[in-house]
């Protein structure tokens, strides 16, 4: 069994992957310090693999740490999940989150280098996408002019990881660019952990649904769009996690850079996911327009081409079959 570092593994799209891995037959190990995420997640990993799951609760930037787990396992492939990602808080804390995501990723760069670990997949986010680019957004679209400390975090860090793998030909990075993520897994047990007001839709519509919240803010009504409302690719996040799988499978992890949409390639509006939700579990789910949310840009999809051509990955669910069983 051939282990596969995970960092970030106890979060929303890190465990969605822990799953996927130990499902073809990997040895994932979670490197997680539960800064927004809980332990508890370990124990319903286990239950829904029936494997034991390896953890180390572990800040990234710590380095000694870091490298003594790096010393007890053979391991040629860290997944790099771990980080913040919310867009308002990375705006009231924005040292906060440059510490965070850009210093744990230099940390674990470092710490696989010196273990001679050199294949690397990253999360990174449609953010990075510079929001003048015509659409549907490519690999090669122009990056940059993030609108936020968050997407700044992503996209500084893809710049290192570029700038790594010209300067350094041991390396094999991956850059996994997420679209929209969405649902989860069909046990029910696997969540997108969200304090207080959520910041992606589904969480919001889910509150609302289940009366945690009176009604869900829809921010902005008069974007160009065809019903006024902000449109992204919503993607289920068990197609993401196979997209690592994708990436992992007859060594596709190639020498170099290598950057891939992962997203539908369809775009659906902020109503339309909606309507979508409260005809899939026949409720109703009251909203109400509020400004515009800074940053947001009115329309994000991708062309997912590359990910077919290159590592023969698509996405399966679309939006209406992705909210199945999404109130378990
Ligand atoms: N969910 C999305 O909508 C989305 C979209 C695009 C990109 N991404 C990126 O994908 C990655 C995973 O997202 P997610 O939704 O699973 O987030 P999440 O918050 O659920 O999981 C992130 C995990 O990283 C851990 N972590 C944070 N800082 C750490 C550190 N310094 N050391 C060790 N562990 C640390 C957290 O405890 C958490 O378990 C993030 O990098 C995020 O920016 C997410």
């Amino acid at each position: 069994m051939k282990n596969i570092f995970i960092s970030g593994g106890a979060g929303y799209i890190g465990t969605h992957c822990v799953i996927s891995l130990i499902k073809s037959g990997y040895s994932p190990i979670i490197l997680d310090n539960f800064s927004s995420s809980h332990k508890s997640v370990i124990k319903k990993l286990q239950i829904i693999s029936g494997k034991r799951v390896k953890f180390y609760n572990v800040d990234l930037r710590d380095k000694k740490k870091l490298r003594s787990i790096f010393k007890k396992h053979s391991c040629e492939i860290v997944i790099h999940c771990a980080g913040f990602k919310s867009v308002e808080k990375s705006i009231e804390k924005p040292i906060s989150y440059f510490d965070n995501n850009i210093g744990s990723t230099l940390s674990l760069l470092e710490c696989m280098k010196d273990q001679k670990i050199f294949k690397i997949i990253f999360s990174s986010s449609a953010t990075v996408y510079n929001d003048s680019q015509p659409l549907p957004l490519k690999e090669n679209s122009k990056i940059g002019k993030t609108q936020n400390p968050y997407g700044n975090t992503k996209y500084i860090i893809e710049r290192i990881l570029m700038d790594l793998a010209k300067n350094d030909s041991r390396w094999s990075i991956s850059i996994a660019r997420y679209f929209n993520p969405i649902s989860s897994h069909e046990s029910g047990l696997l969540k997108e952990n969200s304090n207080g007001v959520p910041n992606n839709l589904i969480p919001y519509i889910i509150k609302v649904a289940q009366k945690k919240l009176p009604y869900l803010k829809v921010f902005g009504k008069n974007y160009k769009t065809k019903d006024g409302t902000c449109i992204r690719d919503y993607i289920h996040v068990t197609d993401l996690a196979d997209g690592h799988l994708a990436l992992l499978k007859n060594n596709k992890l190639k020498k170099g850079l290598n950057i891939y949409n992962f997203g539908t390639g369809k775009g659906s509006s902020v109503l339309e996911v909606i309507k979508a939700f409260e005809k899939q579990n026949k409720i109703s789910i009251p909203y109400k327009y509020t400004k515009r949310r800074p940053g947001d840009v009115a329309v994000s999809y991708c062309d997912p081409k590359k990910a077919f051509k290159e590592l023969n990955w698509k996405a399966n669910f679309n939006l209406q079959n992705s909210l199945i069983d999404i109130l378990k």
